[in-house]
This record gives C-alpha cells, sequence and structure tokens, in this order.
C-alpha cells in the first residue's frame, strides 16, 4: 500500500521525512536503517542532524545499509556515496562508523563485491526503513530500467542518462563512473518500510508513472506498488500530476 504526503515545498518535506526517520529510530533505537544519497535526501539529512543536535535523536545503536556506490571510487573521493553518508550524515550524528555500510566501490571484483554486500545485509536482519530517493527514469537505488526486476545487489552499466545528471557533479563528464554496485530490487523490497522523497516539477511525470502506472522493470519503482508499507513524502511541485488522486 502507498501513502502519499503532500508537502508545501522542499524544506517541509525533508522535515516530514525526517520525522518518519526520526519515528523509527525512537521506537527501535537498534533499528537498520537503509539509505540513499543524491541530491533529494540532504535536506532530510540536516533536519536528522539537528533532531540529534537537539538531544531528540540517538543514533549510537542504528546499524545503516546504503543502495549503491560507484564502481571504482576510493572512499576518499568526494563524489563517492562513502564519503557522501559520512559528510552529510555520519560524521555529524552519533552512529558507530563500524555499523555503517555503503556498498565497497573499491572491490574490483564486481561478483564478490555484491555477495559480500548482500550477505552485510542479510547479517543486519535487513532494513526496518529503506528511504529512497527516485530518478527520472524510475530508477531506485541504480537499478536502471532494463528488461527484468534484478533481485540481489549487483554490478549496473549507468544510462547515459544517469550519467548525464550526474555530470553536474564531476569536474567534466569524462569523470562520471559508467558502473555502480547497487543493492537489487529484492534487497529493497525486503525493507519493512519504504519512505520515498521526491521534490520538485522535474519528478512531477515520473512519480505519476511509477504510483499510478503499470509496474514495468522499464520504471523500476513502479514495483514499489506491490510493497505493502510504503510513503512518499513529495511537494507540490514533485505531486502536481497526481493532486486529484492522492
Ligand atoms: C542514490 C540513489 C539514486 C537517487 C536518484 C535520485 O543513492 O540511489 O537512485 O536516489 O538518482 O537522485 P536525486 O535525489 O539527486 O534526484
Amino acid at each position: 500500500m502507498i501513502r502519499f504526503i503532500k508537502t508545501k515545498d522542499y524544506a517541509d518535506m525533508s522535515r516530514k521525512a525526517a520525522n518518519i526517520i526520526g519515528a523509527q529510530v525512537v521506537s527501535k533505537p537498534n533499528c537498520v536503517l537503509g539509505l540513499a544519497t543524491g541530491s533529494t535526501p540532504i535536506g532530510t539529512y540536516e533536519r536528522l542532524v539537528e533532531g540529534y543536535e537537539n538531544g531528540d535523536l540517538d543514533f549510537s545503536k542504528v546499524t545503516s545499509v546504503n543502495l549503491d556506490e560507484y564502481r571504482g571510487l576510493t572512499h576518499d573521493n568526494d563524489q563517492s556515496y562513502y564519503w557522501f553518508m559520512n559528510h552529510h550524515l555520519f560524521s555529524k550524528i552519533n552512529i558507530d562508523k563500524n555499523n555503517t555500510y555503503v556498498p565497497d566501490g573499491t572491490i574490483e571484483d564486481a561478483e564478490a563485491a555484491c555477495k559480500q554486500y548482500d550477505e552485510i545485509v542479510r547479517k543486519s536482519g535487513g532494513q526496518d526503513l529503506q528511504l529512497l530517493g527516485m530518478g527520472h527514469n524510475g530508477h531506485i537505488g541504480f537499478n536502471e530500467p532494463c528488461d527484468k526486476f534484478v533481485k540481489d545487489t549487483n554490478c549496473v552499466n549507468l544510462t547515459q542518462s544517469t550519467i548525464d545528471a550526474n555530470a553536474r557533479f564531476f569536474a567534466s563528464k569524462e569523470d562520471v563512473p559508467t558502473q555502480a554496485y547497487t543493492m537489487g530490487i529484492g534487497t529493497i523490497m525486503q525493507a519493512k518500510k519504504v519512505l520515498v522523497v521526491v521534490s520538485g516539477a522535474d519528478k512531477a511525470d515520473i512519480v505519476e508513472k511509477a504510483f499510478f502506472g503499470d509496474i514495468t522493470p522499464q520504471v523500476p519503482a513502479s514495483i514499489l506498488q506491490l510493497h505493502e508499507d510504503v510513503v512518499v513524502v513529495g511537494d507540490e511541485a514533485a505531486f502536481a500530476k497526481i493532486a486529484d488522486r492522492i
């Protein structure tokens, strides 16, 4: 089942998404959080940091498993998702760094890297709550439109549209990695609860397609229609095409 929470703007979306994650941490201090990178969750992480600084949130017993990582980027590369998570969240809260996991982009053997990560997620007990952003083509994690839903952590070739969208973060388009390790659709769907954050008019088309269109691997996020507990927190602009249906 999908519930939609319409918010005024990005700041409002970030507050509400952080409240949902915060409630998870308060109600189960040793929970497993599935986390995402990208630009959309940055405000949510800022609010979570505030919650920690206020004394409202204690992350000391939380475990986190991130969705994805570029293949080949080292941890000190400021475009790696490892770096992103430390910069935006982990270094600013009291989570135990030993309990934070991001797929290891430095492992060259893709099969070994993906197997190892699935084992980490399995051993963690699985995500109590999985935070997701969504790409313009409906990708979740780095699961790109495809002719089947891939279950486990896998190594993907990024589509040109994703490479182009990510190019803004790199010195040049040639520097954008072309492959990534990502949790599979099955690994995402096993989360007990899924929280999707979407913001901006440029996401309005894909929001409609993903949540009201056909369930198809060509729109990977559409599989979420089959999950029993999904909350989509989006601002008015992102919900523009679905406003009369929610
Ligand atoms: C990030 C991730 C991606 C992003 C998606 C949306 O870990 O898995 O699926 O969530 O590309 O990115 P933004 O939020 O930048 O629009």
